[in-house]
């Protein structure tokens, strides 16, 4: 029980690190959530610093939700719950960052790195999905949304565990949740483009 209370803190720490919020700085001295749509992803990576930094950010939030789930594996013995958990941890981590005012981003990439580790071949059907998605519309976060709604279904139809399916459902709703001035927009038309410069809000 320890050892997984452990794993789950560890997950949330990592988690924290902000890597968007790091490269702003180190790069150009700024915080990345006073640019583009204010979030402290990727995707707004892509649009503050360029290509570069944005690959770089998105590896790194993804490698941290596949460390937080060997972590909760490593030390959560048996448990198919403590990996889950702690790639939960490690999202709620990036969304809300200890270190950084609990200002963080949307989770999306940190879920990429933690549901293909959990579960890869539904990750990867809904991943193949999503890009398609995201080529056709230019909408990431339509891309995004359409990943954490279909991992769970796949999960279903595919009668994967019930604690993985559970445990992607709460990604998929915290997602939703990060999400939801993103969805104001899509609806309404005015959501940023892939490659359209974007006004703060997202
Ligand atoms: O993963 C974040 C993405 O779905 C949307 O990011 O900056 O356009 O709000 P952004």
């Amino acid at each position: 029980m320890v050892w997984s209370i452990t794993a789950v803190i560890v997950s949330y720490l990592l988690g924290s690190v902000s890597f968007s919020f790091l490269f702003g700085k180190l790069m150009k001295g700024i915080d990345i959530r006073d640019h583009g749509s204010g979030n402290a992803g990727a995707t707004n990576t892509l649009r503050t610093l360029g290509k570069g930094p944005a690959i770089l950010v998105l590896a790194l939030d993804i490698a941290k939700g596949i460390a937080a789930v060997w972590i909760g594996k490593w030390l959560g013995g048996d448990s198919a719950w403590v990996p889950a958990l702690s790639g939960i941890s490690a999202i709620i981590g990036h969304n809300w960052p200890v270190f950084f005012r609990f200002r963080g981003g949307k989770g999306i990439a940190t879920a990429i790195g933690v549901l293909a580790t959990l579960c890869f071949l539904p990750a990867l059907y809904a991943g193949i999905i999503a890009i398609l998605s995201i080529f056709i519309t230019r909408y990431v976060s339509l891309g995004s949304l359409i990943f954490v709604f279909l991992t769970p279904l796949f999960l279903l139809i595919l009668l994967y565990p019930w604690p993985l399916f559970w445990s992607s459902l709460i990604i998929c709703i915290f997602a939703f949740w990060r999400h939801r001035t993103n969805i104001t927009k899509l609806i309404q038309g005015k959501e940023n483009k892939l490659g359209s410069s974007s006004s703060k809000g997202g």
